[in-house]
């Protein structure tokens, strides 16, 4: 998929899906796209019209939320974003997910971006433990209709 330009990897073993990763490395190009390409407004339709369950109050907290999030992504600089990681639950635990964020981060390095970010639930103890161990750095807090999130930041 052209949006993610190679930024899906997944970790195999005798042709078995064990994990996967998935980086966005312009935040801002796939946020510029979704913009001009209508695909904001459609989903907003789709919303207010009430095709995904979801009332004007729920639209307004997402919409607050996003707004929030944006003060991390207004910068000068390129950043890619780590949308998301897992592994197959059998297989936790057995060094996978360091392996794949490991390729993930050299993947965009070699695409020359400086600062990779992402977002985690604090309570998410494994996944803070490898982004942790790899460098990644809280910078602040956001929230949505689920719970908290902690925003992390590595510079590459
Ligand atoms: C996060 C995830 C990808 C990690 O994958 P994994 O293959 O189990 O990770 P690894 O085996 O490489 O490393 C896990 C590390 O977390 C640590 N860890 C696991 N549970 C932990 C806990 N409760 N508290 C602290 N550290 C913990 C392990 O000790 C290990 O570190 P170590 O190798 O230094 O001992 C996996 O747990 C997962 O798929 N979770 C569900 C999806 C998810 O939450 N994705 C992240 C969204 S932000």
């Amino acid at each position: 998929m052209e949006t993610f330009n190679g930024g899906f990897m997944v970790a195999l073993h005798n042709d078995e899906v064990y994990g996967y990763i998935i980086m966005a490395d312009d935040v801002r190009r796939l946020w510029t796209k979704a913009l001009f390409s209508g695909f904001i407004f459609k989903v907003a339709a789709k919303a207010l019209k009430g095709i995904y369950g979801i009332g004007p109050a729920t639209i307004y907290k997402v919409v607050k939320n996003k707004l929030y999030y944006l003060k991390f992504e207004i910068s000068t600089e390129k950043t890619a974003q780590l949308l998301s990681i897992a592994v197959h639950p059998s297989h936790h635990g057995k060094g996978i997910g360091k392996k794949l964020l490991e390729a993930g981060l050299k993947y965009i390095k070699y695409r020359g971006i400086k600062k990779i970010k992402l977002e985690v639930r604090p309570d998410n103890k494994s996944a803070l433990s490898i982004y942790e161990k790899y460098g990644f750095q809280e910078v602040g807090k956001a929230k949505d209709l689920q719970g908290d999130w902690l925003i992390m930041v590595k510079e590459l």
